[in-house]
């Protein structure tokens, strides 16, 4: 799906399907030559990561293991807080494993903080990340991001896996939604 397919609902565009496509071809030949010979264990949370994690996979030049988590945090209206659960858990032992953590955007960093420590936990040999967007303005815990994509404001971005109440993850750009989506007055 594209903008014009949902124009009315889009306030712009931030990042092109060509930048995305182009920023991960540069991130998967970097990714393909620090993990030569290692075969990485590629792992998206869901549901977000999961169009990043294809794209990144896709334009690899190493063959790559892929699995997924699916967590839960509680907190406030939209904003995670640090208390996460295990919805669906990873079908991979990651000990010994060099796991490179696949997200489609940071904002608190809560997910990502504790999804890095637990890996660890697990007995991971190597954990790092690769972050397609990131929302400096909303960062609560730093973490190190070795594979960057993009910053973005602190606006509401859908499409790449982002969505609004589980609408345009399948938007092929990111982009800024009105907000008069969010605020109900536009379906
Ligand atoms: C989003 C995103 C990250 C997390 C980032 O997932 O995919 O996993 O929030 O936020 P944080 O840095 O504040 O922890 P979300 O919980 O919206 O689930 P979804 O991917 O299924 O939409």
């Amino acid at each position: 799906m594209q903008i014009a397919d949902v124009q009315e609902q889009i306030d712009h565009e931030l990042v092109s399907s060509q930048q995305i496509e182009r920023k991960i071809r540069q991130v998967a030949a970097q990714v393909s030559h620090d993990y030569q010979g290692r075969r990485p264990l590629l792992v998206a949370v869901l549901k977000g990561a999961v169009n990043t994690l294809v794209a990144l996979s896709q334009a690899m030049t190493i063959d790559a293991q892929i699995d997924f988590m699916s967590l839960s945090s509680y907190g406030s209206g939209s904003s995670s807080s640090g208390r996460i659960t295990v919805r669906q858990d990873l079908s991979t032992d990651v000990k010994g494993r060099n796991v490179l953590i696949v997200e489609d955007i940071i904002d608190s960093g809560y997910t990502l903080d504790w999804t890095v420590r637990e890996l660890k936990r697990r007995g991971a040999a190597s954990v790092e990340v690769f972050a397609l967007l990131e929302k400096p303005a909303r960062r609560k815990v730093e973490v190190p991001v070795k594979y960057k994509g993009f910053e973005v404001p602190d606006e509401f971005v859908v499409g790449f896996g982002l969505d609004y109440d589980e609408r345009f993850r399948n938007l092929d750009s990111i982009a800024v939604l009105k907000p008069e989506v969010y605020e109900g007055s536009l379906v």
